[in-house]
């Protein structure tokens, strides 16, 4: 079964070699870049809801996940977008390889190399692990969350479902809420959105801000209420509690009162505000059930499904440039 010939000329048309050998960081990507992978992907949108969702864009080349942190949305969306662009795609578990008896980053890097993938996706727990790989790997290195580092590719598809809903992003006040001390995820949005013109925001607690948070360039608010005063956009953050090694909040009971979404909080934000949360949730902490599942205000869920289609354009134009590299 082939795709709808329109949707497939309209992807060849939108494709374009992408700006970088990799994708680390959101910083490697200028203003046109950005606006272009979105038009890309909304185009990939138009496919995933066709019966027949494979191209043969990526036909002959490998990816090769390998995720060092647990993953459920993004591995899985990065598999599903290779396999629809017609890659071999492997995913690596490091907890069952030899990494787990021991081996460096740096010799899985080295073997894994030797394989030669051309597409190699990584999640770690260290901050800046993609970059040490892009330097070792003759493929594109994607990175797929670093630490507290950065997720290039959720900070995208999360503009994608905000250009969707919206329209143009720079006009957007967008208020980021909660844990942004430990967040990756709030490191590349507040870094893209900015890029894009959107007012920025970030609302949580003294002890859930990150140190030099004065030097973000955003507004920082202390108040729940007053932090989404007027937003279009609620950005809800996981409470990372993996990432914590000592008390940052007395109690998730005390936290979800202060801290978590619901309803009522709501109500200060623009008539019309949209909800977001990258996943997984903690449901009852940083965030109301009542609002998570409310499709008049969440995008929670065309959160994962752009997921899938900025994956495949970031793919897909990582492929182009690999291409062109190589002179073809
Ligand atoms: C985020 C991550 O892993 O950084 N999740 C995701 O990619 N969907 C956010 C989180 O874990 O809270």
């Amino acid at each position: 079964m082939t795709p709808n010939r329109a949707v497939s000329d309209d992807i060849r048309a939108r494709l374009f070699p992408f700006p970088a050998r990799h994708l680390t960081t959101v910083l490697d990507l200028k203003p046109p870049h950005v606006t272009a992978l979105l038009d890309l992907a909304d185009a990939f949108v138009e496919l995933n809801r066709q019966t027949a969702k494979t191209l043969d864009l990526l036909k002959g080349r490998t990816l090769v996940n390998l995720f060092f942190e647990n993953s459920t949305r993004t591995q899985s969306s990065f598999e599903l977008a290779g396999k629809r662009l017609g890659a071999d795609v492997v995913n690596m578990n490091p907890r069952t390889s030899s990494v787990a008896k021991g081996e460096t980053l740096i010799d899985t890097a080295v073997t894994l190399n030797a394989m030669k993938p051309d597409l190699l996706v990584v999640r770690h727990a260290g901050s800046g692990a993609p970059d040490l790989l892009a330097r070792k790997v003759s493929g594109s290195v994607v990175n797929a969350g670093d630490g507290q580092h950065e997720h290039p590719t959720q900070a995208l598809l999360d503009m994608l479902s905000m250009r969707r809903a919206f329209g143009d992003v720079g006009n957007l006040t967008v208020a980021i809420c909660g844990d942004v001390a430990h967040s990756r995820v709030a490191r590349s949005n507040v870094a893209l959105l900015t890029m894009m013109g959107a007012n920025v925001r970030l609302v949580g607690p003294p002890t859930l801000m990150p140190p030099a948070v004065d030097r973000w360039g955003v507004e920082v608010h202390h108040d729940m209420r007053k932090g989404i005063e007027g937003a279009d956009v609620v950005m809800m953050l996981r409470l990372q509690l993996e990432r914590m090694d000592g008390a940052f909040v007395p109690s998730m009971r005390e936290y979800f009162r202060f801290w978590g979404l619901d309803h009522e909080k709501l109500k200060h934000a623009k008539p019309g505000a949209k909800v977001m949360h990258p996943g997984p949730m903690n449901r009852g902490v940083e965030i109301d059930s009542d609002v998570a599942d409310d499709p008049a205000v969440s995008l929670i869920q065309d959160q994962v499904e752009m997921g899938v289609a900025v994956r495949m354009a970031v793919l897909a134009s990582l492929a182009e440039r690999l291409e062109q590299e190589a002179g073809r």
